[in-house]
Parts: structure tokens; C-alpha cells; sequence
């Protein structure tokens, strides 16, 4: 059982006029695969470092199965940690890398034994226990180095940015390895990114963080398909979600001044004044009928094309199979928006709009 309680965290590092975390605010359940994602800065490994002991915490409570941690000494938290730099040990081998936190903690010789071989096991690395880390890739030492977190048998890991130092497709193949690993060994983990991909594709629930401040917490879908604000709307999602700015006049829906996408359902509460308005690219169909879309690149990506183009003098980036795209740069075609893909926000807060958006 390993449930983390953030109530009310701050953190304002010494010298700094400002806080990297302000007001951090979560429970996480135990077992949940927890990732906090945002921009370079936002206070995500602080907020990490806070829960390993390694940060003081400035303000606020962290407690860990229903006791308070803030005083806890690090090595008494139960918790197991994987960094971007992995630093193992070049003169030992796997094996003794993978035993070293056990072995100097004194632990019994045959259930450290048993507790690496099982850890090995698990990661694909019983072929390689007597090699050293100079003759493996980039991601059988990241295994050793999780294979280091997992036999302590923690309740609770955390990870920084684990798989930055992989390349592309390694990355792809760990993001796979990190998720079924988890579901073999259970534990409670933070994993933090700052690459919404890894995000999506392996969070119970994403944390979304911008200068220190929560944005949003939801599961993959929620924060996708309900973002609280236009900060997460252009953060999650790749292409990113067209935006644009409209206004409501006469009942009716405008963007960039004078295209009309649509009537306004919904949205009869702010006739004459600006709004946002965004749609997804794989929301807008060239079904051959609709408002005006000139292409100005078409972008292969294998299966689909993104198709950049303006309306009414915007960019925006449209999605089409590959199967059916035949365009070219300059081709004038119609966009089919349905009003129930849109999204829309307010231009000076940010937050969502909410309406109904005649789902
Ligand atoms: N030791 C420190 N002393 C002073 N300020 C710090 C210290 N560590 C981090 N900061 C500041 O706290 C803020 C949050 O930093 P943090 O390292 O948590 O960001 P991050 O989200 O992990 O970013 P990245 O994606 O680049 O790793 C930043 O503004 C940073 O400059
Ligand atoms: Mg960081």
C-alpha cells in the first residue's frame, strides 16, 4: 500500500523571489502510474526531489500512507528512484550494479541474490549480469538502472525524465517496457516528462504543470478531450489544437474577423464579445463543403498527411488519411468544421469556455 498526499506544497529555493512550486495539490492512489508533464522550468523535478526527501519543502504537508514526510529522512520514505543520468558503476558489472544499494545496506547474501536475479529476470538482463556497463547500449544500462530501483522493493519510484538520453525508436520500445514493468511490480509512480507523448501514452493520470502551477490533472482522454485552458489545449496533442481567435456576433460563430464557421450553439451569452475557438486537427473534414482553406504544404507522416494551410489568413494544420489525400500546395478547398468540435476559451483569462457545444 503506497498512496502520496500533496497538500498545499510550495517551494521557493533559497535566493529566489519567486515559487517553482506553488500550491501542489494531490492525492495519488496506490498503484496509479502518476506523470507530470510541462515545459522546461515548471517545477517538475522539484516537486519530485520534494517527495524523495532531497528538496526541502517550504510550505504544505507531503504525506506518504497517512504520515507526514516532510522531516523524514530519505532513506526512511520507501521510495526507489531512476534519474535521466543513470550513473552506474563502470568497474562493476551488472550484477553487482544492480546489487550495490542491497549489499551496502547489508543484506543477507542469498536474498540479495535472489532479489537481483529476479529483478533481472524481469528487465531481459539475466544474459548480461557479468558484463560491464561499457559494453551495453543505451538501454540495457537504463534496465540496470531500474533493475538498481526495483530490488529495493520500494512502494513508491519516481522517475526524472528516465528515457531522455535514449534515442527515438529506444524511447518507444521503453515507454512499452516502463508500462508492462509497472504492472508487474505495482508500485505507486511519479514519472516525469516534459515530453507529452510519453505522457499520453503511459499515465493513469497526467499532471500538467506550467511556472509552477497545476493546470490540469485528468486521465489521458480527459485532458485531451476536455482541456481546462488554452495552456493545455496547444500543450497536449500533436499537431498541436488549431486556435484562433473569433468573436460572437448575431447568434453566429466568427474567426479571424469575418470567416463564419458556424451559428453560435451555446455561445448566446457572449454575442459581441471575443472568444477563442479551437478545433483539433483531425476534427475538420474536406468533405468539399464548408468554409475556405488554401494549402500551403502537405506533410507526409506515413499513414496520414498533415495539410498546413490558412483560413481566412490563419494557419492552421489540417489531418487527412493518406489514402484519400491528394493535395497539393495552393489547392483552395473547403474545411467541414461541425460545431461540436469545437472548443472554445476565454482570450483573456484562458480558461475554457463552458458550453454547450451541441454534443
Ligand atoms: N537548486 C535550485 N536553486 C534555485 N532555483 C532552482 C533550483 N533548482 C531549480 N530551480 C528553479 O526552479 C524552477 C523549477 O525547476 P525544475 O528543475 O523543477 O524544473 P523542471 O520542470 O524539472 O524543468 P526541466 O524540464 O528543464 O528539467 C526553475 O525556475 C529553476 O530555475
Ligand atoms: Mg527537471
Amino acid at each position: 500500500m503506497s498512496t502520496i498526499e500533496f497538500q498545499h506544497i510550495k517551494k521557493k529555493y533559497e535566493g529566489n523571489d519567486t515559487y517553482s512550486v506553488s500550491d501542489f495539490n494531490l492525492t495519488i492512489n496506490d498503484g496509479e502510474f502518476i506523470v507530470f508533464v510541462g515545459p522546461s522550468g515548471c517545477g517538475k523535478s522539484t516537486t519530485l526531489r520534494m517527495v524523495a526527501g532531497l528538496e526541502d519543502i517550504s510550505k504544505g504537508q507531503l504525506i506518504i500512507d497517512d504520515v507526514v514526510m516532510n522531516d523524514v529522512h530519505p532513506k526512511d520514505r520507501g521510495i526507489a528512484m531512476v534519474f535521466q543520468n543513470y550513473a552506474l558503476f563502470p568497474f562493476l558489472n551488472v550484477y553487482d550494479n544492480i546489487g550495490f544499494g542491497l549489499k551496502i545496506r547489508h543484506m543477507d547474501k542469498g536474498e540479495r541474490d535472489r532479489r537481483i536475479k529476479e529483478a533481472a529476470e524481469l528487465l531481459g538482463l539475466s544474459p548480461y549480469l557479468d558484463k560491464k556497463p561499457g559494453e551495453l547500449s543505451g538501454g540495457q544500462s537504463q534496465r540496470v538502472a531500474l533493475g538498481r530501483a526495483i530490488v529495493n522493493q520500494a512502494g513508491i519510484f519516481l522517475m526524472d525524465e528516465p528515457l531522455s538520453n535514449l534515442d527515438a525508436k529506444l524511447r518507444g520500445a521503453m515507454r512499452e517496457e516502463l508500462v508492462r514493468l509497472h504492472n508487474q511490480v505495482g508500485a505507486t509512480t511519479i514519472y516525469v516528462t516534459h515530453d507529452q507523448i510519453e505522457a499520453m501514452t503511459m499515465a493513469d493520470r497526467i499532471v500538467i504543470l506550467r511556472d509552477g502551477h497545476i493546470q490540469q490533472i485528468g486521465t489521458p482522454e480527459d485532458v485531451y478531450q476536455n482541456p481546462a485552458n488554452l495552456f493545455v489545449a496547444s500543450f497536449i496533442g500533436t499537431p498541436p489544437m488549431n486556435l484562433l481567435p473569433g468573436s460572437v456576433r448575431d447568434g453566429k460563430l466568427y474567426v479571424t474577423d469575418d470567416v463564419m464557421v458556424s451559428d453560435a450553439p451555446g455561445l448566446e451569452g457572449y454575442n459581441g464579445q471575443a472568444v477563442m475557438v479551437g478545433f483539433r486537427p483531425e476534427a475538420a473534414k474536406l468533405t468539399g463543403e464548408g468554409i475556405e482553406f488554401v494549402v500551403e504544404m502537405v506533410e507526409l507522416l506515413g499513414a496520414e498527411y498533415n495539410i498546413h494551410g490558412t483560413l481566412g489568413g490563419a494557419h492552421v494544420i489540417v489531418r487527412a488519411d493518406a489514402g484519400t489525400c491528394r493535395y497539393r500546395a495552393g489547392d483552395h478547398l473547403k474545411l467541414d468544421l461541425k460545431a461540436k468540435d469545437l472548443f472554445f476559451f476565454d482570450p483573456d483569462t484562458g480558461l475554457r469556455l463552458e458550453v454547450n457545444r451541441g454534443v
